[in-house]
């Protein structure tokens, strides 16, 4: 990796791994042994990747499948971490290609409708852990055929192959900033988060402990709440849950 304000910051020290069960555990071991904010773990695959609401997350070769320490001193909006996460996805995504990322709630990132990355926040050891999890040059046919369905990798939308460490340098620039802001107390997060907004208006289905809420996706409010509005006009605040369109986006793989 070359050097520049993010990289320093994040990715000091930079622990690759060949294998590893999840990189979110690993990093909760470094946190545990004190490790300092901006620890980065990298796997070239992931044995028991996981996702939100305890999704398995698979994870072959040729995704970028990392998680960085964090020791916020003070808070940001809680709700706000997660979307800035995303946006550092998303935004990393389009510095190394022309493609345009969109975000579905709360930080699935999307190209053309399609998953290509998701980010699962977790408190452990007193830090917290931001894995962050993209189809870079995953083989389609190397997923579950549920997954495949909904899923795209970076490679497959740009027809070129990418690099994983340059999404990886990119990823901990932009998520540096983001953090930054959200440290700060969040202005402009909700704002850029909303422009990449990609289910803003659809039909969604939401399934929260069981319980089946539908509605259309009508924004998000300024603690990041997903806004679910009925038929009737009447708007939810969504503050978790597992988000499928009725087009079949899934959430998790
Ligand atoms: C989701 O969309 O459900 C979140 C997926 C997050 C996957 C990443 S891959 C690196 C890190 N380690 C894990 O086990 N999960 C996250």
């Amino acid at each position: 990796m070359t050097s520049g304000p993010g990289a320093a910051r994040f990715g000091v020290p930079l622990v690759r791994l060949a294998v590893a069960e999840s990189t979110n555990d690993v990093a909760r071991l470094l946190a545990s042994a004190g490790t300092r904010e901006g620890a980065v773990v990298l796997a070239g695959r992931q044995t028991r990747g996981r996702g939100r609401l305890g999704r398995v997350w698979l994870s072959p070769e040729g995704g970028l499948w990392c998680s960085i320490v964090l020791r916020p001193v003070g808070q940001g909006p809680p709700g706000l971490l997660s979307l800035a996460a995303g946006l550092a996805a998303a935004e990393a995504i389009e510095t190394v290609s022309d493609v345009h990322a969109g975000l579905k709630w709360p930080n699935d990132v999307v190209l053309d409708g399609r998953k290509v990355g998701g980010v699962l926040i977790e408190s452990a050891a007193g830090a917290t852990i931001a894995g962050f999890g993209i189809n870079v040059r995953v083989p389609l046919e190397g997923l579950a055929r549920d997954v495949a369905e909904t899923a795209t990798s970076l490679h497959l939308m740009t027809g070129r192959p990418v690099d994983p460490e340059a999404v990886l340098e990119a990823l901990l620039k932009r998520f540096a900033g983001w953090y930054d802001t959200w440290l700060a107390g969040g202005a402009g997060i909700v704002g850029a988060w909303s422009r990449r907004d990609a289910t803003r208006g659809r039909p969604l289905h939401i399934s929260i402990s069981g319980e089946t809420l539908e509605g259309t996706a009508d924004g998000i409010e300024p603690d990041g709440a997903l806004r679910l509005k009925d038929a009737s006009g009447r708007v939810r605040r969504v503050v978790s849950g597992d988000l499928v369109s009725s087009q079949g986006m899934a959430q998790g793989r």
